[in-house]
């Protein structure tokens, strides 16, 4: 059965994470110093992407570090895996990262696991049965407005940043009773299931993030949804407010919208897919120096090309982005 296979997968991952986790890897910048992969991510989505394979040849499998061929589209049934949520916090802190992996079927997820490897938390979701932590059910979670909520924010969103005016969720950290940051959206989504935070906002996730962390905070009786309150998207990048459906309204309305900062004004990206190397090469190269494993990596994944209001703003190839 699926959710055993993914169960069982899930932990030996976090297994092979635990016994790597002390020795020497290789680090490699993506788009810039808080940008990281390792090759412990590589090792550990090729681990999940080859089991996977073996088991349900039919599958299609997005992965962080696209080791395996990105799927046209999302028909069928589709694996988002995260090998490594929260590299900087592996690499730094040796906890508090997560291995996430979420299964969709017919454009719907039907399945969300949360890993936390150091503190062998497992997360399990199945859509409409509930969410459960090492197999205890998470009872649902409460309602909460912005000035009793204790949120995960990350304090990028309320500095300058190329995604929303610092002054629309700045007010939110004022209001609340507290906010941390910790690094893990995945993580950040299951501790909100579990009761741990009220709140979690970002401007930045992509599918393999949040996708397992959704399924599990909506299986306790909460909402994931755009900045904007609108669904998230699964074909590319998002900004993801997750808690109750109180605290969700809440932080659209009273700071959203009441800031103007509505997707007609600041609009989530679209994202198109590039055919051209010749295109790409400059800026990728500005990421990374070596030509030679750009195009390698080129050839290897799909580069995705963010676009907005019809200008192209950067390119993310597989694992390695560059933006202008
Ligand atoms: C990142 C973490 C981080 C979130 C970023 C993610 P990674 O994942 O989840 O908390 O803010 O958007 O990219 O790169 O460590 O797998
Ligand atoms: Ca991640
Ligand atoms: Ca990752």
């Amino acid at each position: 059965m699926l959710e055993w296979f993914a169960i069982d997968l899930i932990k030996q991952a976090g297994e092979y994470i635990r016994l790597q986790i002390d020795e020497s890897y290789r680090i490699e910048r993506k788009t810039g110093k808080g940008d990281l992969v390792t090759e412990i991510d590589r090792a550990v989505e090729q681990l999940i992407v080859d089991q996977i394979r073996e088991s349900y040849p039919e599958h299609h499998i997005i992965g962080e570090e696209g080791i395996s061929t990105q799927p046209d589209d999302l028909s069928g049934t589709v694996w988002f895996v995260d090998p490594i949520d929260g590299t900087l916090n592996f690499i730094h802190q040796k906890r508090m990262f997560a291995i996430s992996i979420a299964v969709m079927v017919d454009g719907v997820v039907e399945y969300g696991f949360v890993y936390d490897v150091m503190a062998d938390e497992l997360f399990v979701a199945r859509r409409g049965v509930g969410a459960t932590l090492n197999g205890r059910k998470l009872p649902m979670i409460q309602e909460h407005h912005v000035r009793d909520a204790f949120l995960s924010m990350n304090a990028t969103w309320v500095t300058p940043n190329q995604q929303i005016a610092p002054e629309v969720l700045a007010p939110i950290v004022r209001d609340s009773v507290g906010t941390r940051a910790h690094g893990a959206a995945s993580l950040e989504l299951a501790w909100l299931a579990a009761g741990r935070v009220d709140g979690y906002i970002t401007m930045r996730n992509m599918p393999w993030d949040y996708a397992a962390g959704k399924l599990l905070v909506e299986e306790v009786g909460g909402r994931v949804a755009s900045i904007y309150g609108e669904p998230v998207r699964y074909d590319g990048k998002t900004s993801v407010l997750a808690g109750s459906e109180t605290f969700v309204k809440d932080v659209v309305k009273h700071y959203v919208i009441a800031k103007g900062a509505t997707p007609e004004v600041k609009p989530d990206l679209q994202i198109g897919i590039n055919e051209s190397y010749d295109r790409v090469r400059d800026l990728l190269v500005l990421a990374n120096p070596n030509e030679a494993m750009v195009r390698d990596q080129y050839k290897a994944g799909t580069t995705y090309e963010p676009c907005s209001a019809g200008n192209v703003s950067g390119h993310i190839c597989s694992s390695h982005a560059a933006s202008r």
